[in-house]
């Protein structure tokens, strides 16, 4: 496979994030994925692509615990996730944020409501607090002010920014994103990558994004992970310039890094 050295867990270095050894992932007899083994190390902003039907959001479905996988292992810092209790998998799971695709807000409750859901559900914090800490986190991604509005009365964009709050409420160490970028306008896209990226700069939060979107990798990725359909495994991981760069990536690996042409070496500093 092209790119560079997996990263070790052992050895003395810093504990992954999040680390995946042997994953398959099946839907009863269809294996999608198998042989997913990678780590992500802690403030990574770490990309999860590949062409559509890929098996993107499956893998990352087995990660957060939606699906189990068929085998492996998933590991968050260095403690198991899958296969353990319920009472395990909540605790784990208190420790990262999802922002799913279209923000899944709740569409009868305010902002600041939709934030304190996870507060109700996972913490004791009574009525004020939570309100606070939610007034908190929608400022943190530029929503102050927004708490009592519905999310039918704010732009796509924005709704995006509150589902991150809401994924930011119980201060994970790590936050997932399936195709955050879907449905917004470049510039939204754009004011979307800064946040992650600022987020990651201030707070040292691990960022897992599964995306397709070139202006987004080459935008903000440390780190690619590209899975492929006919393979059915992982094909590339690296920095996605030195991917497109390396003499002996996969053919798919290019064609996915260069749509619409090789702008992906000319990437600079767009943000
Ligand atoms: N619940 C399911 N049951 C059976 N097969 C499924 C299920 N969900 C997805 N699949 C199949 O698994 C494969 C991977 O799908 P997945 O949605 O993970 O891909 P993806 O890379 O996220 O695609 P996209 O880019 O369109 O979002 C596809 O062949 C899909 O048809
Ligand atoms: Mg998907």
């Amino acid at each position: 496979m092209a790119g560079e050295k997996q990263v070790s867990g052992g050895g003395g270095g810093p504990r992954p994030a999040l680390s995946l050894r042997n994953v398959e992932c099946r839907y009863g007899d269809f294996v999608v994925m198998r042989d997913i083994t990678f780590d992500v190390m802690p403030g990574e902003i770490f990309f999860i692509g590949g062409g559509s039907g890929c098996g993107k959001s499956t893998l990352l479905k087995n990660i957060i615990g939606l699906v189990p996988p068929a085998s492996g292992e998933v590991l968050f810092f260095g403690r198991k996730a899958n296969g353990v209790s319920e009472e395990e998998m909540r605790e784990i799971q208190a420790e990262f944020g999802v922002l799913y695709q279209s923000g899944a807000l709740w569409s009868s409750m305010t902002l600041a409501e939709n934030v304190e859901l996870p507060l109700e559900l996972y913490t004791d914090l009574g009525a004020e607090a939570r309100r606070a800490l939610a007034r908190m986190k929608l400022a943190q991604v530029g929503l102050a002010g927004a708490e009592n509005k519905y999310p039918s009365e704010i732009s796509g964009g924005m709704k995006k920014r509150a589902g991150l709050a809401r994924a930011l409420a119980l201060d994970p160490r790590v936050v997932f994103f399936d195709e955050p970028q879907a449905g917004l306008d470049p510039l939204s896209s754009l004011q979307l990558d800064r946040l992650i990226r600022e987020l990651r700069d201030t707070l040292g939060m691990t960022m897992v994004i599964v995306s397709h979107e070139l202006d987004s990798i080459f935008g903000i990725a440390d780190r690619i992970l590209i899975l492929d359909r006919e393979e059915r495994t992982m094909v590339a991981l690296g920095h996605p310039r030195a991917l497109l760069q390396a003499g002996d990536v996969h053919p798919r690996v290019r064609e996915f890094l260069s749509r619409g042409g090789e702008r992906g070496a000319e990437w600079g500093n767009v943000l």
